[in-house]
């Protein structure tokens, strides 16, 4: 869910560009420091054993995993009752080094043994994925003060799925010394060595079919992670290690394109789309004229030759010239049919999720989860300094289209689904960059009729698809597609997991 991307960033929290080029070396601090980690942690009885399946782990205490070729990297397992006997759920993290990558994982409600492994990631950046889990799309749900509650339309519903907090900094997820991560490309090394060495020690799930879902910045994140894993697979393979097998990468209203979107703001706002125009003729009449301008400006300074600041200052303006009559509006970016309640940083417009944050921090939970003592801090639903962070590398300058075209060249299926409320990571943009991306498939895919499709005979929303490749929208959603319209985003996983049409 979540993103405060690019263009409110860029308005809301003004950036010094200046030094932005200096961040991208942050990175790269060493993580070869020596330790004795083992005295803050939850892990009184550490121990590793080889596991080959799940729920051989224990519940108090962490079973540690290792492998050959992530030395630097390992994950601490163990299982937890998170969803008050309603799941079979497991927490853990990915160490490397200094930094502690949090995750929780649930087995498949119909046979974990032989279903689809889901990867998820909240999108932000900044966002903590137990806001997927918890408001969208997990095997339990907090709404109100009651704790977690038994959702019956999950994900898990027929897949195995993970829940990670990622990049370092957000949610649960931490680093000593003041280590960061400023980049996708940097947090995806830490995703690909977890998904290694998950599968290599839980022998059950060898050779599985393996997604990678996420939301909103996922769509840069996810191109990215899934390419990482998919390249990787060339190593696994030299080392005598069978491939991940990487299926397909499913996002839901993400920025893989922020060109387009912030061009999209433009008729979401001021012609007659999804919803009807709201926002005032004058600042539309702005908006219209700066069109070519900005187009022009973002396509020269961030495209044809990316250069940092004139990258950065067009996306500031323009960002600014196309989101900040939204902004007065006072709506939801999320979902344009309410007001945005509660403070946006803090209830990213939905104050329910502060019910999520009182549960985990509550000091009794988050000694069930796992949570390590080192980590001081408080649980958030979204991360301001991680955004900033990233901002200021500038990370979300890049379009990620062209991942998303390698990965279709080798065959995984991508599914690009849009709710068409959702203002911030609207279906506008998103389908424009469906269209124009350059791919082999792409004329059967531009050729392809955008039709209806249904949900218990009910329209649902309005599907293309060519060669693995599929763009679809959904009715009557926002941005979190899964927590407006549970019972829809579940057929439509199901289907796509099924190779089915939608
Ligand atoms: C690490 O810390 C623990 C707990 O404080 C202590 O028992 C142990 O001896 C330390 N190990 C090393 C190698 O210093
Ligand atoms: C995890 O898998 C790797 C690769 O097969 C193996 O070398 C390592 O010993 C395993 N570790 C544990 C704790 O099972
Ligand atoms: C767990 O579920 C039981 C009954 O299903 C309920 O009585 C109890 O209050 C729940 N606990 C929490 C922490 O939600
Ligand atoms: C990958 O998963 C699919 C099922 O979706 C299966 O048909 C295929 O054999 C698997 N590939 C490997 C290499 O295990």
């Amino acid at each position: 869910m979540l993103l405060l991307s690019a263009p409110i960033a860029a308005t809301l929290f003004a950036l010094p560009c200046v030094v932005a080029n200096q961040f991208p070396f942050l990175h790269q601090t060493s993580p070869e420091v020596s330790l004795n980690f083992s005295s803050g942690r939850n892990d009184a009885g550490v121990f590793s054993p080889q596991y080959s399946s799940l729920s051989a782990l224990p519940e108090k205490e962490w079973a540690v995993l290792s492998h050959p070729l992530h030395p630097k990297h390992s994950v601490r397992i163990k299982k937890t009752n998170i969803c008050n006997d309603t799941a079979n759920g497991y927490t853990g993290y990915i160490d490397f080094g200094a930094r502690h990558l949090f995750f929780y994982f649930f087995e498949s409600r119909n046979d974990p043994d032989t279903d689809d492994v889901i990867f998820w990631t909240n999108g932000g950046p900044g966002g903590s994925s137990a806001s997927g889990l918890f408001f969208e799309l997990g095997p339990c749900r907090i709404i109100n003060e009651d704790g977690p509650k038994f959702h019956p339309e999950s994900w898990n519903t027929n897949a195995n799925i993970f829940f990670i907090d990622q990049p370092i900094g957000v949610g649960f997820s931490y680093a000593e010394f003041g280590e960061t991560v400023v980049t996708t490309e940097d947090a995806a090394i830490d995703v690909a060595a977890f998904v290694s060495i998950f599968f290599d020690n839980f022998s059950q799930f060898k050779g599985r079919s393996f997604h990678m879902a996420g939301e909103s910045y996922g769509g840069r994140y996810l191109p990215i992670f899934a390419s990482a894993v998919y390249d990787q697979n060339e190593v696994r393979i030299g080392a005598g290690l069978p491939p991940i097998n990487l299926t397909s990468v499913m996002i839901g209203n993400g920025l893989t394109d922020t060109t387009r979107m912030i061009l999209s703001y433009y008729d979401y706002q001021c012609t007659h789309t999804s919803v009807e125009p709201f926002v005032d003729i004058s600042s539309c009449i702005r908006m219209k004229g700066m069109v070519d301008r900005c187009e022009k400006w973002m396509r020269k300074a961030c495209l044809d030759h990316f250069d940092l600041i004139d990258c950065t200052a067009a996306y500031d303006h323009c960002g600014s010239v196309y989101s900040t009559p939204f902004y007065l509006t006072g709506r939801n970016p999320y979902d344009v049919r309410q007001p945005c309640h509660g403070e946006l940083t803090d209830t990213i417009c939905y104050p329910q999720t502060t019910h999520i944050r009182d549960f985990l921090n509550d000091p009794t939970n988050r000694a069930m989860l796992g949570v390590d003592d080192d980590f001081k801090g408080k649980w958030a639903v979204y991360s301001p300094l991680v955004n900033s962070q990233f901002e200021k590398a500038g990370d979300y300058l890049h379009t990620t289209t062209d991942y998303v075209a390698a990965l279709l060249e080798r065959d995984i299926r991508v599914l690009i689904y849009v709710g068409t409320s959702d203002w911030i990571c609207n279906h506008i943009g998103n389908e424009r960059w469906t269209l124009a991306m350059d791919w082999s498939g792409k004329k059967e895919f531009v050729e392809a009729e955008k039709r209806e499709w249904f949900v218990d005979g009910k329209k649902a929303g309005l599907t293309r698809s060519a060669k693995g490749f599929t763009y679809a929208t959904v009715d009557g959603a926002g941005h979190m597609v899964p927590y407006n319209k549970p019972k829809e985003a579940l057929e439509m996983i199901q289907r796509w997991l099924a190779k089915e049409k939608l």
